[in-house]
């Protein structure tokens, strides 16, 4: 059988001639299909601010696609365009005299940016550390244990308290002399929430820490409701001790995918996450991100978009998702068998079901044609349904509502997961999965052509039963099986 990576005509990879314009991108039309739309009905991964932007982006995003970020003194535009987009970012997020920022591939690297920044300024402020922590409230955001794996620095975990921030008392109990980074999320992904910045960022300042704030979802919008008259906790880089803050544009900047920005307090701070290198034969290195040769393309749509909406573009957004929001959290207080996990500080939220399964539920909506998040159960957080309002899907708000009703009409009780099944999956985390067939497994379970079934609620339940290591195990064998 062929396989999907080969051409159909002569069952070659790399066909031996070219095609027309036409067939190859009919092909890419083709690909694509099945992909989530940006129609209004998907809850998670889509930041869409409506079909004309859309649009803009796109020009602006292909008109910049040849610079190369790499060394802006051959392609003077890709510091122009940064500078620009970074002096909007400092100016939102009341940056102090003397911040500077920089623009990145995204959230993940904006974090991992701001981890080894935290690393090597310590490094060289404070030489006595040799193992460099940070305190990370349980609900921050995966890309920390990420940055942590990658540059060797140990995470001590904050409990949150019941709305899911973190608690300043158990992050004083913990701090420690060897803490380089206290982290607070304004919003945290899950639960939405603006953590207790202001105290956090004391605690790490008395101890000689750097703290970062990850904007990375709230950035763009946080500013804009408190423009709009909502009353939130402060989170920004007026925050004394705050001292790098992490914002998304390719989130609720609307703009598309490989655009974020690390925003540093000051210039010492920011030139620690600079990379350079002279230690080779070939042309001098200096990276302020950890790609060489770097796409402006992004930065350049971001550039566009923040020029073409401005503040009131941005405001009116702010206002609409919050709206969308708020008419989705009255239908789940109102509905018997729901509950929100916590009253969040915009649009971005979870509820789980009281009464009946919850991935049953999203089962069901799936059926009725809207994207939403399943999310397993961790520490303080039972498994639920995520939400992520754009301005798309606020528009759809009521109806969604009124489909959320619906399901949880006859909606069958918490099914438990077999548990010889479930100890399987254990196994595969022990490393005792060694024989293990996993296209087979992937088979057995649905899997199909790299999608999960429509009916993936048994998949959703099994996984939420197995520990956070089998779950990373399996999740690496999935991947890796699609990509195999
Ligand atoms: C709070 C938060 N921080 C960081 C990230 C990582 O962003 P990215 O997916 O752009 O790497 C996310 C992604 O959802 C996020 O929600």
């Amino acid at each position: 059988m062929m396989s999907e990576r080969e051409d159909e005509m002569t069952g070659r990879a790399f066909p031996e001639q070219g095609k027309s314009r036409d067939e190859v991108l009919a092909a890419l039309t083709d690909h694509r299909a099945r992909d989530l739309k940006s129609d209004g009905h998907a809850f998670a991964f889509v930041y869409d601010a409506g079909a004309e932007t859309r649009e803009l982006a796109r020009e602006a995003y292909a008109a910049c696609m040849g610079i190369n970020g790499l060394d802006p003194t051959v392609y003077p535009s890709a510091r122009k365009v940064e500078n620009q987009v970074v002096a909007a970012c400092l100016e939102l997020l009341n940056a102090p005299e003397g911040a500077c920022g920089t623009a990145t591939a995204g959230g993940t690297e904006s974090v991992m940016l701001a981890v080894k920044g935290a690393r090597d300024w310590a490094r060289k402020n404070r030489p006595h550390i040799k193992t460099p922590k940070m305190l990370l409230p349980e609900t921050a955001h995966a890309c920390f244990h990420k940055a942590a794996t990658y540059l060797g620095v140990e995470i001590i975990v904050v409990d949150v308290d019941e709305t899911f921030r973190a608690k300043v008392d158990d992050a004083r109990a913990k701090m420690t002399d060897d803490v380089i980074l206290v982290v607070g999320s304004a919003v945290s992904y899950a639960h939405g929430v603006i953590d207790p910045i202001e105290q956090l960022a004391a605690l790490a300042k008395e101890h000689g820490a750097l703290m970062h704030v990850d904007a990375c979802v709230g950035g763009c919008v946080l500013p804009f409701m408190v423009e709009n008259g909502e009353d939130l906790p402060r989170f920004d880089l007026s925050v004394d001790g705050v001292t790098t803050l992490s914002m998304d544009l390719h989130k609720y900047g609307f703009a598309p995918k490989g655009i974020s920005v690390l925003l540093s307090a000051r210039r010492d701070i920011r030139d620690a996450q600079y990379f350079a290198c002279a230690n080779w034969s070939g042309y001098a290195i200096v990276n302020s991100t950890t790609l060489g040769s770097k796409s402006i393309a992004a930065t350049g749509a971001a550039f566009t978009l923040l020029h073409y909406l401005g503040r009131e573009g941005y405001r009116e957004r702010a206002k609409q998702m919050w709206d969308g929001a708020k008419t989705v959290m009255s239908v789940v207080e109102a509905t018997d068998g729901l509950e929100l996990l916590t009253k969040p500080d915009m649009g971005c939220f979870a509820f789980r079901t009281t009464e009946g399964d919850v991935f049953e539920l999203a089962d069901r909506l799936t059926e009725r044609g809207w994207h939403v998040q399943p999310t397993y159960a961790f520490g303080r957080s039972p498994a639920h349904i995520h939400l992520t309002m754009d301005p798309g899907n606020a528009a759809n708000a009521a109806a969604f509502g009124e489909d959320l009703v619906a399901c949880m009409e006859g909606l069958p009780a918490t099914i438990e997961p077999p548990a010889q099944v479930v100890q399987m999956l254990e196994m595969v985390a022990g490393g005792g999965g060694g024989g293990l067939d996993s296209g087979m497994l992937m088979s057995q379970l649905g899997i199909a052509d790299g999608q999960l079934p429509h009916q993936s609620a048994m998949i959703h339940r099994l996984i939420n039963a197995a520990s956070p290591a089998a779950r990373q195990a399996l999740l690496v064998l999935f991947i890796g099986e699609l990509y195999s």
